[in-house]
């Protein structure tokens, strides 16, 4: 689609990756070029307590990608969530020191990039360490180790693997606040001499939300530090937003109501032709600062396999995506599609 400009990427399942969902992975060899796994590669399923590494689908994501010369990312290697509680605790179950837990992310690192070196082309090595105010949050990672647990997981990184990109990644980047926050935080260890490649803005965004002119003057600031700008989980929510919340905060969980789930059978055309414009917006500004992006990743294929159908409410009926849940094209395609091919 946009072969000359940057990657289009997208999302993979378990059932994509154990090549159940045919279709799906039809579409994938059809339009997209590179691949991030939903959860394969995250602590929880990979490294589920101490001794035990579960390479086998982390495995069979990276033989997919291999075979259809995607630019492979893997995602991701230290988070507040999706992590095991062993991981910050001593024996008692109290919190660990700061060396052993250091100790456990230097080899949860070098086990997991060098198993994959010269395979995953880039590593997002740090996801959502910034509050909405930019200060670092306060999780586990930040209470025992100290602020400089970023550095040391580039650090790790850049000595298990030399040649791999190396990424920060969160979400609501194109707020000023967090905005800020990031380009310190990047700052900080360009100053320090630590190797990080990129920033990924995660893109879970909405019809009335962001406005675009944020999001591009954040490609902007981000790519005068002079690293790649990657947005990294792109789709759209259609749907009402409980609190008007427009972050990715995973602990959010609000009770289901009818007035939440507008469309339960079907999307009405006038909300269609709503995110096809706003595909085409967003992908507008993309494709007019693809200098500076070097991949555009969708978080997922079709929208019966998007993680919107239930978050931040369970069981809802969501359209976020360029694919509908009949795998079939939606006008969101199209519109992109069309901005691609303009050479200008
Ligand atoms: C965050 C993570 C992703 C994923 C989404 C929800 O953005 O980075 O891995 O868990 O939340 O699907």
């Amino acid at each position: 689609m946009f072969n000359d400009d940057f990657y289009i990427g997208t999302e993979l399942t378990k059932d994509q990756i154990l090549e159940k969902d045919t279709r799906a992975l039809a579409i994938l060899k059809e339009y997209f070029n590179s691949i991030t796994a939903d959860n394969a590669m995250k602590w929880e399923s990979i490294h589920p307590s101490p001794n035990e590494y579960n390479f086998e689908l982390a495995d069979r994501f990276v033989e997919l990608g291999k075979k259809d010369h995607m630019f492979i990312v893997g995602h991701v290697l230290l988070w507040h969530e999706q992590t095991p509680d062993w991981v910050f605790q001593d024996e008692s179950g109290n919190l660990t020191d700061r060396e052993t837990l250091l100790q456990r992310l230097r080899d949860h690192i070098l086990t997991i990039m060098r198993r994959y070196k010269g395979s995953v082309n880039g590593w997002d090595v740090v996801n959502e360490a910034l509050d909405e105010d930019g200060q670092m949050r306060k999780n586990k990672w930040f209470e025992i180790i100290g602020a400089d647990y970023v550095k040391k997981a580039f650090e790790y990184a850049l000595e298990a693997d030399p040649e791999a990109e190396l990424y920060y990644n969160d979400y609501s980047l194109i707020n000023p606040e967090k905005r800020n926050g990031a380009i310190r935080l990047v700052r900080k260890l360009q100053s320090k001499g630590i190797k990080i490649d990129g920033i990924g803005e995660q893109g879970h965004y909405h019809l009335d939300f962001p406005d675009v002119k944020e999001l591009e003057a954040s490609i902007i600031a981000f790519s005068e530090l002079g690293v790649k700008v990657m947005i990294t989980e792109l789709d759209i929510n259609v749907l009402p937003r409980p609190d008007q919340y427009n972050g990715a905060d995973l602990s959010l969980n609000f009770e289901l109501k009818k007035e939440y789930n507008p469309y339960p059978e079907f999307l009405p055309d006038f909300v269609q032709q709503e995110l096809a414009k706003r595909y085409a917006d967003f992908f507008k500004i993309f494709h007019k600062h693809r200098d500076k992006i070097s991949r555009v990743t969708i978080w997922g294929i079709h929208d019966g396999a998007s993680w919107l159908n239930n978050w931040p409410v369970k069981g809802r009926t969501n359209y976020p995506l360029l694919f509908d849940r009949q795998y079939k094209p939606k006008p969101a395609l199209d519109a992109i599609i069309k901005i691609g091919k303009n050479k200008k």
